[in-house]
């Protein structure tokens, strides 16, 4: 048995609408796995090893189900375009450039020192299409600590001759060659199967990756009705569906059975797309920073809340352009505020216990008993010190929390733990 405890003032969600603050308390970690949170060390703990993290706040790990790493090196800028725009002018050359080893080595050596930093301590990632610099991704990302899943991206249709594999077979076989090189590689990191969207994939290759997924029981991420001019599109490429989720579920790539799936956006899905999200399990990647500057629109999330459907947070770098997820929970408020004030009064806007929810246990659920600290939980947690924030008056820990969170300033992060492995 190894145990430790972590001492601070312990903040962590109890389900949707509740945040349960602990000040000065122990947080027991025993192989991995939360054990229970104490005002002073119980009888058979009292000779763990105990790091005192004196003042600052303890919160669980926060999960980010939907970025892509090639595209952190052009955050923050072109962002003045909408999607498919966006995609052709700035994106798809900049993946391009993931042909090159070189540049993937230094571009992705950023990103995953910069995440490791972060308060994220999961995430789901897209590669490239490339096979080589999407193994370097997972090499780099294994060596973070972090759990991941990462794809490498399937695209053999609607690209630029940089960046599109040249038919169905060809991205299937570089699949195919992908998964032998890293499924059974790592500790911490999985592949997980990548159809980019469904303009970028033909009805053929969406076949084989269904057989694929299939024999490899993986799990799938791809876009979902993100952009109107994108579902316009879906409907002329695929005729025969009555809606954009249709497309994926017509190849079982679409949650259900042993195929946990997630999808990212889902800003105007209609009814029909909502019931199916619901009846197979699709886990709903909620973007609100990448829906903003790529003018995308306002995602119903509390209605997705609500209907209880799985909703969990991204960043979806670099449609959105900061990497941190304190800063996606305040972005998924603002955001259901606005759409609450000008388009729909009748979804009321995300509290603060609830996007802290989705951050944390929403998002977490796809890695399984992940979010909390309730007991048996996976011991993921972040140490916050905002200790350097000037203030007039005495704060509760509650009213500090929500603070950092709108703050979302990386200086206060001090440490990281994930399933009970010390980071930093
Ligand atoms: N749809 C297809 N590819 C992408 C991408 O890279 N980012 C976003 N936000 N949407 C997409
Ligand atoms: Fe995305």
């Amino acid at each position: 048995m190894s145990a430790f405890a972590l001492k601070g003032n312990i903040c962590f969600s109890q389900g949707k609408n509740k945040i349960s603050v602990h000040e000065q308390s122990y947080l027991i970690c025993e192989n991995g796995v939360c054990a229970g949170i104490f005002k002073e060390l119980p009888e058979g703990f009292l000779h763990i090893p105990v790091r005192d993290a004196g003042d600052s706040l303890i919160i669980p790990g926060l999960s980010d189900i939907h970025l892509h790493a090639p595209q952190y090196s052009f955050r923050g800028m072109g962002m003045d375009l909408e999607l498919l725009d966006w995609l052709n002018t700035i994106t798809f050359p900049e993946e391009a450039k993931y042909a090159d080893l070189d540049y993937a080595r230094k571009a992705y050596s950023i990103f995953t020192e910069d995440l490791k930093k972060s308060p994220t301590t999961r995430a789901c990632i897209f590669g490239t299409l490339h096979v080589e610099s999407t193994e370097l991704l997972m090499d780099f990302l294994e060596e973070t600590g972090l759990k991941t899943f990462v794809g490498k991206v399937n695209m053999d249709r609607n690209g630029p001759d940089i960046l599109q594999e040249k038919n169905a077979e060809e991205s299937a076989k570089a699949t195919l060659h992908w998964l032998s090189d890293t499924s059974e590689k790592y500790l911490n990191t999985k592949p997980i199967l990548t159809p980019r969207f469904t303009p970028s994939c033909t009805d053929e290759l969406m076949k084989k990756l269904a057989e694929i997924q299939q024999e490899y029981h993986l799990p799938v991420q791809s876009h979902l009705s993100e952009n109107m001019g994108e579902i316009s599109w879906v409907q002329e490429l695929c005729p025969k569906t009555a809606f954009y989720g249709e497309a994926y579920d017509q190849f079982g790539l679409f949650g259900g059975k042993g195929c946990p799936t997630i999808m990212a956006h889902c800003v105007h899905s209609p009814e029909a797309e909502i019931e199916l999200m619901k009846k197979r399990g699709v886990y709903v990647a909620h973007c609100p920073q990448s829906n903003t500057n790529l003018s995308s629109g306002i995602a119903p999330v509390r209605e997705y809340l609500d209907r209880g459907l799985h909703v969990g947070l991204g960043t979806d770098i670099a449609g959105g352009h900061s990497l941190s997820m304190l800063r996606a929970i305040t972005d998924a408020i603002q955001v259901s505020k606005l759409r609450w004030r000008l388009t729909d009064d009748s979804l009321k806007a995300l509290t603060f216990e609830e996007a802290f929810y989705l951050a944390t246990m929403g998002g977490g659920e796809f890695f399984g008993k992940v979010g909390s600290f309730l007991d048996g939980y996976e011991f993921d947690a972040v140490i916050l010190d905002d200790s350097f924030y000037r203030h007039p008056q005495p704060l509760s820990v509650r009213e500090r929390l929500e603070r950092l969170v709108y703050l979302s300033d990386d200086r206060c992060i001090k440490g990281k733990y994930v399933s009970g492995r010390k980071l930093f």
